[in-house]
């Protein structure tokens, strides 16, 4: 939870395969729940002409981003769902109770995300592909109608993408990381996350990826994440969207800053992009 976080340089966070902690590990590796709260509730602004107030984060996990909503305006309200329990007790010790008497604005529920369809929220979040665990197409509509369900009148459903000429590849891809602070304010000594596309099957698109860590000791945390994933194409996405009941599906994706060679950072309505090696966009239902 960005600027929140207090720094305490003094306890060390020990680092080591036998002792690390793999959700403070995938916290600081992949997630940016800052960005992402502001870019939801300025994204909403703009398609509903409102503020979103309460927010479903499906697939939460640890509930980092349903916390970081609610930490940010005391009048924003959140739900977590997820099937995995000591995921959520992770998150309830960590960010829920971080929040102090603001905490009863969370509700964090162990169930599987296409059993709830109440209550009925502003906006549905299910960040970091996790939709990809659906397989089979009736499956993933199912869970765009149940999303579709749970939304008010004018709500929207995010999700992210990724593609791009290397996207589905079998490769492996390390990161250093070395600047991250725990949710306890602690800095986290460096240590290398390693994305894993392990297997692709090109027949059915199954995808099994996996997230390992190594530290400095030399030691692995290998397999800490197995995602049993099916690789969707943004045009499969949106047409499920649609054929679940929203009534558009915009692809919010970057531009490219020709000065700096890279993606400019900027996500916004786009209808083409150019093909590069790897692209993230967010896909947006629109209710
Ligand atoms: C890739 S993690 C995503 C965590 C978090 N949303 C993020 O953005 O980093 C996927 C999570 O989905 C949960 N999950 C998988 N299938 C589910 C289902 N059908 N219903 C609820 N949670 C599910 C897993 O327990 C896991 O915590």
């Amino acid at each position: 939870m960005g600027a929140k976080k207090r720094r305490d340089r003094k306890s060390r966070i020990p680092l080591s395969a036998d002792s690390a902690d793999r959700h403070l590990l995938y916290e600081a590796s992949v997630q940016s729940v800052d960005f992402e709260v502001e870019f939801i509730g300025k994204t909403f602004r703009e398609i509903t002409g409102r503020k979103a107030r309460f927010l479903r984060e499906d697939f939460c996990g640890t509930a980092a981003l349903a916390c970081e909503w609610v930490g940010l305006d005391p009048q924003n309200r959140a739900i977590g769902i997820d099937l995995d329990g000591p995921t959520l007790e992770w998150g309830r010790q960590r960010h829920v109770a971080a929040l102090g008497n603001d905490s009863s604005r969370v509700e964090l529920v162990c169930d599987d995300v296409r059993a709830i369809r109440d209550p009925k929220v502003d906006a549905v979040i299910a960040f970091n592909y996790s939709y990809c665990f659906f397989k089979r197409r009736d499956e993933l509509r199912d869970y765009f109608r149940v999303a579709h369900d749970a939304l008010a009148d004018d709500g929207l459903l995010f999700v992210d993408a990724f593609g791009g000429t290397e996207a589905n590849s079998e490769m492996i891809e390390e990161r250093v990381i070395g600047d991250a602070i725990a949710p306890d304010g602690r800095k986290i000594p460096t240590f290398t996350y390693i994305w894993d596309q392990h297997r692709f099957n090109p027949v059915t698109y199954d995808f099994l990826c996996k997230i390992h860590f190594e530290f400095k000791d030399g030691t692995r945390f290998d397999d800490a994440f197995v995602y049993d994933w099916r690789y969707w194409t943004l045009p499969e996405v949106r047409e499920l969207l649609r054929e679940a009941g929203f009534r558009d599906a915009i692809v919010y994706a970057e531009g490219w800053d020709e000065e700096e060679d890279d993606a400019d950072n900027e996500f916004l309505p786009r209808e083409e992009i150019e093909e590069m090696a790897g692209w993230i966009a967010y896909v947006i239902g629109v209710k």
